[in-house]
């Protein structure tokens, strides 16, 4: 291999490729990035070095074909099953060896990234405590709201008016249970050991007997994974609230995949964390849409006919109650939340 040592000190992740797309040299910043040693990548086709990136290899191909270049400032890579966001720079070169192109990359805003989900998180907090001091508040007159109507369903001599006082019944009814859950999530973690897939597998098995017949869910987990510290039945709630919003937007005949990895050097308001599971669910749906896309975390916000827009807010407060996070991309056709729960170090 040769060794380029002044691309050995940059802070810019760089990949030299072959004709062939294989990688002939790898600088440090690119095994940081990519989170594998020198030896997994350089002398391996670009597409195994980072499978899942299809897309990304045909542009590689096509700049090596056409020899030209190209800027992405917006760029998804898939990195050992956990989207990175890139800004990357494409340009072929000549007489360089063997090398035909240099990939050049580097982490989009990690820092307003970083600064971004801590704002989210701290904002959530305080809209929780606002929303449960409100739920508090409608809840209490609602029983005797209820109990009037009730007397005075008993007093009506004409039971056609029976109908009306049946209606603020049923309606106080639904607000009541609007309001429990707004205030559900108050009781700490019960933490156990437990294995994700087990809380996985739960999932899909909740979500086949909501939409029997319908939906086609894949899996694809990594069954090397640790066990996690966490609260079953929280965990059960947060995945099945996002899978269960997937599998809305598949509709019928759509297709729902749910995917385990390992996420390494994660950062969560502002705590690092070596290793967490990242849960990914993906679906073929219409996408999140634009004008909801910075809201959706919060309560009471939904883009669906009949949606209370109570479920992303829940599995948020859920998952950061494990330290943990959601976030998503979503494009038309391809969407993917993904659910990052911090792994806590072990002590050796
Ligand atoms: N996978 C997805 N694809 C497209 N849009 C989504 C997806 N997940 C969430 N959304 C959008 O985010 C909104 C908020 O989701 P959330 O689960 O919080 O509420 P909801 O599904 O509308 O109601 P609830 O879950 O309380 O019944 C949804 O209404 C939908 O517009
Ligand atoms: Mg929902």
């Amino acid at each position: 291999m040769t060794a380029y040592p002044g691309l050995d000190l940059l802070s810019t992740a760089v990949l030299l490729l072959d004709e062939s797309l294989q990688v002939t040299y790898a600088n440090p910043a690119a095994e940081t990035l990519f989170a594998q040693g020198r030896t997994h990548l350089v002398g391996i086709p670009f597409d195994r070095a980072l499978p899942g990136n299809d897309e990304f290899v045909e542009r590689l191909a096509r700049a090596i074909d056409s020899e030209t270049g190209f800027n992405d400032n917006d760029l998804l890579l898939e990195v050992e099953g956990y989207p990175a966001h890139l800004h990357c720079v494409i340009s072929p070169i000549e007489a360089a060896g063997e090398a035909r192109l240099v990939l050049e990359f580097r982490e989009l805003e990690q820092q307003l990234k970083i600064a971004r989900e801590t704002k989210i998180l701290e904002q959530q907090q305080a809209n929780r405590e606002l929303i449960r001091n409100l739920a508090h508040e409608i809840k209490n007159p609602l029983g005797g709201i209820r109990g009037a109507a009730q007397l005075l369903e008993r007093e009506l001599s004409d039971p056609g008016h029976r109908e009306f006082t049946q209606v603020i019944v049923k309606e106080t009814d639904r607000l009541q249970s609007l309001m429990n859950r707004l205030l559900t999530p108050s009781r700490l973690p019960r933490v156990e050991a437990l294995n994700v897939h087990e809380v996985i597998e739960r999932v899909r098995t909740l979500l086949l007997a909501e939409f029997p017949r319908e939906l086609t869910i894949r899996r694809d987990y990594d069954t090397s994974l640790p066990d996690l510290e966490g609260d079953k039945e929280q965990l059960i709630q947060a995945i099945l609230n996002v899978a269960r919003n997937a599998a809305q937007a598949a509709g019928r005949r759509g297709e729902v995949r749910l995917v385990t990895r390992i996420a390494r050097q994660v950062t969560i308001a502002r705590r690092r964390f070596r290793h967490a599971i990242a849960v990914c669910i993906e679906d073929d749906g219409p996408g999140v849409p634009a004008d909801l896309a910075d809201r959706i975390f919060y309560p009471l916000v939904s883009g669906r006919e009949g949606g209370t827009g109570l479920g992303l807010s829940l599995a948020q407060s859920y998952v950061s109650q494990h330290h943990g996070l959601i976030e998503f991309d979503s494009v038309p056709g391809r969407t993917r939340f993904t659910i990052l729960l911090p792994l806590r170090e072990r002590t050796q």
